[in-house]
């Protein structure tokens, strides 16, 4: 099989997952270059995954190296410039969530993408992580006959990069938090969201500094799907207990929960007045280490094979859709149709 030479462009923390990837657990793919203005954190993460081709744009290393696809890992509001500069190229291209700001954006990625020929596939790991995976099969399956009700919840531990906390450069935590929740439930529950009504609040932001207009660091969210059924997102970020991604699915027939708070199948006693004690998840590279790994898979297996992506354009847009449409929601306090900002 051909071996896929990649370049990463974005040198942060999301960069740091998809390099580990790469370099220690994906013989298919060959990290070549990573891209970053910033020089240190070009030359930090380039060091630590002994990756010698630098360049601070992605232009130039389209000029100087040999590549089959680039692993996008920037902030939000660079990434329609970028994949639109990668699929001309001719190069596939990973894009992380959230796929862009607007639905002009993603329409502009989409279409350089089928223009060029390239595959897009989007960040949306937890479709790839073995518990979400199984559910998907087992609901597929009937299981729990017609799913009816969904409740999804992302809870995150640090304050997210300033560029994130700002609805001008990142649509905010529902975006940059809660991405996965839009797309998990749309897929799970097979129907598109039809109606959403947000609530936010900022009740951590002020206490650490944060300034930034309409932040917020609490959010839920209620969702009626096109085919009546319904749901909700719980957002918080920053949460002081540690990394907590969870739904539950009510069907027809039965319940399904997906995740826990555990993070670790080891519990230790040595008090009994303190009882039973185990690890939480601390952080998303650890509770969805497999997903982010097995997502990279599909995406190399993808190029090699000739075979589309199963999370793409559609997928992205979707999540994208959702968000501005929350994001009107709370800003005019007022439940908001998907069609008012897909029109
Ligand atoms: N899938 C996930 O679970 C997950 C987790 C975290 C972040 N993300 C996504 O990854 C993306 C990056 O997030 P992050 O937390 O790694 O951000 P980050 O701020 O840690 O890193 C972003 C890096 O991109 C660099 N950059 C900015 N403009 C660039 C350009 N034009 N070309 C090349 N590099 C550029 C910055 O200098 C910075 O080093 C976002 O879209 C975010 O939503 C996804």
């Amino acid at each position: 099989m051909k071996l896929i030479r990649i370049c990463l462009v974005g040198a942060g923390r999301a960069a740091k997952v998809h390099a580990a990837s790469l370099t220690r657990h994906l013989p298919a793919g060959r990290l070549v270059a990573i891209v970053d203005p910033h020089a240190e954190t070009l030359q930090a993460t380039a060091d630590e995954f002994g990756v010698e081709q630098r360049f601070a744009t992605l232009e130039e290393a389209l000029d100087h190296i040999e590549l089959d696809a680039v692993v996008i890992t920037t902030p939000t509001f660079t990434h329609a410039a970028l994949a639109v500069t990668a699929a001309r190229a001719g190069k596939h291209i990973f894009l992380e969530k959230p796929m862009a700001l607007t639905l002009e954006e993603c329409d502009a990625i989409a279409r350089a993408a089928a223009e060029n020929h390239v595959f897009l596939q989007l960040g949306f790991m937890r479709r790839f992580d073995p518990d979400f995976s199984a559910a998907f099969e087992r609901i597929q399956a009937g299981e729990i006959g017609q799913p009816l009700m969904v409740k999804s919840l992302t809870h995150g531990p640090g304050l997210p990069p300033p560029w994130a906390r700002d609805l001008k450069t990142s649509n905010g935590n529902l975006a940059e938090v809660n991405s996965h929740d839009w797309d998990c439930i749309r897929w799970l529950m097979g129907s598109n969201p039809r109606r959403v009504y947000a609530e936010v609040a900022n009740l951590k932001g002020s206490a650490r500094g944060v300034t930034t207009e309409h932040f917020y660091d609490h959010a839920l969210v209620t969702v009626r799907f096109e085919n009546g059924t319904l749901g909700n997102i719980s957002s918080i970020c920053p949460c002081d207990y540690g990394y907590d991604a969870r739904v539950e699915i009510i069907g027809e027939k039965g319940i399904m929960q997906i995740g826990e708070l555990k993070g670790q199948a080891v519990v230790v006693c040595t008090d009994r007045d303190h009882g039973l004690v185990t690890p939480i998840f601390r952080t998303w590279p650890q509770r969805f280490a497999w997903g982010y790994i097995r997502e990279m898979e599909h995406f190399l297996h993808a190029i090699q094979t000739d075979t589309p992506p199963k999370v793409g354009a559609e997928d992205g847009r979707w999540a994208v859709a959702s968000v501005l449409a929350a994001t009107r929601s709370f800003l005019e306090e007022r439940p908001v149709l998907l069609s008012e900002v897909m029109a």
